[in-house]
């Protein structure tokens, strides 16, 4: 029986493709920025997604702590969106190495107001002053949902009329872009720097970039190296990274394909599942006890994640073989017989 891993899409593989390109790939030391493959990854990067430069990392948190370091200095709040990942899943980088405190903001379905944003911003003596607003989209612990563009922009407005920055987390930025039926940099647009991962639904085994204006690039690889993100022959991930951006966006519409087929699915087995939540390659449904929940289909061979006492998350990717979705729900079905 093969197991279905629905964990997360980080779970995928190298493609043969990105193996054959890993191995031919050119190389140098990117301590000196002399590794050509690096350097047509982000120059490919940053001319796709609109941006002057983008700064190869290791992770998508590196690349997010790499900016709020950027943008801000300590004692300062970061605006963010409830759950947002910057905070929730970055085990507390932000105030360990930034000295940040997060500033919630309520966002049902990942999308903030515009005026809720506006009265978090502190600029008083008595109040931590506010460094950064940062949107993340799509929104992972909101159900991998979708940020409007006009929504975006809304909040764009807000920052500049209080002269903030804004960072994009868009390690799923694809996933929005394809669901909005938009292209990755209409997404991007109007962010001060985004962030996006190769390595979740676009396949690549490693790897994230940090998009930016040019005046930032060398405070931008300053700290990267301070965090330990400075890499040498990097071309080797790079050339895989290559691949994800030119392959990947547009598998994403089988995964969510997938998604959907899924959750509804769900939804007919008496799976308590908001199907308004499943826009992208995420399914998030409400169960008595999530980890015996997670525990009972591992052993009927389907893999998923416990994100809470009462909520599992499926994610669907590209690893995942065509029948994946049938044959999930059949066994289920009868793993709750
Ligand atoms: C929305 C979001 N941002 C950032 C990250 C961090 O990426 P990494 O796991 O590469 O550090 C993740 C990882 O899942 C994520 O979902």
């Amino acid at each position: 029986m093969q197991v279905l891993d629905f964990r997360s899409d980080t779970v995928t593989r190298p493609s043969p493709r990105m193996r054959q390109a890993m191995a031919a790939a050119e190389v140098g030391d990117d301590g000196y920025h002399e590794d050509p493959t690096v350097k047509r990854l982000e120059e490919m990067a940053a001319e796709m997604l609109g941006f002057e430069r983008a700064v190869y990392m290791p992770s998508g948190t590196m690349t997010n702590q790499v900016a709020l370091l950027v943008h801000t200095r300590r004692g300062q709040e970061v605006i963010v969106t409830e759950r947002a990942h910057v905070y929730e899943y970055e085990p507390g980088a932000m105030a360990n190495l930034a000295g940040l405190s997060p500033r919630f903001v309520p966002a049902s379905y990942g999308v903030p107001e515009p005026e809720d944003v506006r009265y978090a911003i502190h600029d008083s003596p008595h109040q931590a002053p506010t460094g950064l607003i940062a949107l993340e989209n799509t929104h992972n612990a909101a159900g991998g949902t979708v940020v409007p563009l006009e929504a975006q922009r809304a909040v764009q407005a807000v920052a500049r009329e209080a002269g903030l920055p804004v960072h994009l987390d868009g390690a799923r930025i694809f996933n929005a872009a394809v669901a909005l039926g938009v292209e990755g940099r209409d997404v991007a647009a109007g962010f001060d720097t985004v962030s996006v991962c190769l390595s979740k639904g676009l396949g690549a085994p490693v790897g994230s970039l940090l998009l930016g204006p040019a005046e930032l690039e060398g405070e931008i690889r300053r700290y990267r190296k301070m965090l330990g993100g400075g890499m040498r022959q990097a071309g080797i991930l790079a050339a895989a990274g290559i691949i994800a951006l030119q392959e990947g966006p547009q598998a994403l519409v089988r995964d969510h394909a997938m998604a959907r087929e899924l959750g509804e699915g769900l939804v007919k087995l008496g799976l308590e599942v908001d199907l308004r939540s499943v826009q992208t390659n995420m399914v998030f449904a409400s169960v008595a006890d999530a980890p015996a929940f997670a525990a009972r289909l591992r052993r009927a061979g389907v893999l998923i994640n416990a994100v809470g006492p009462a909520r599992v998350r499926f994610v669907t990717h590209r690893d995942l073989p065509d029948e994946a979705v049938t044959e999930a729900l059949s066994r289920i079905e009868n793993a709750l017989a």
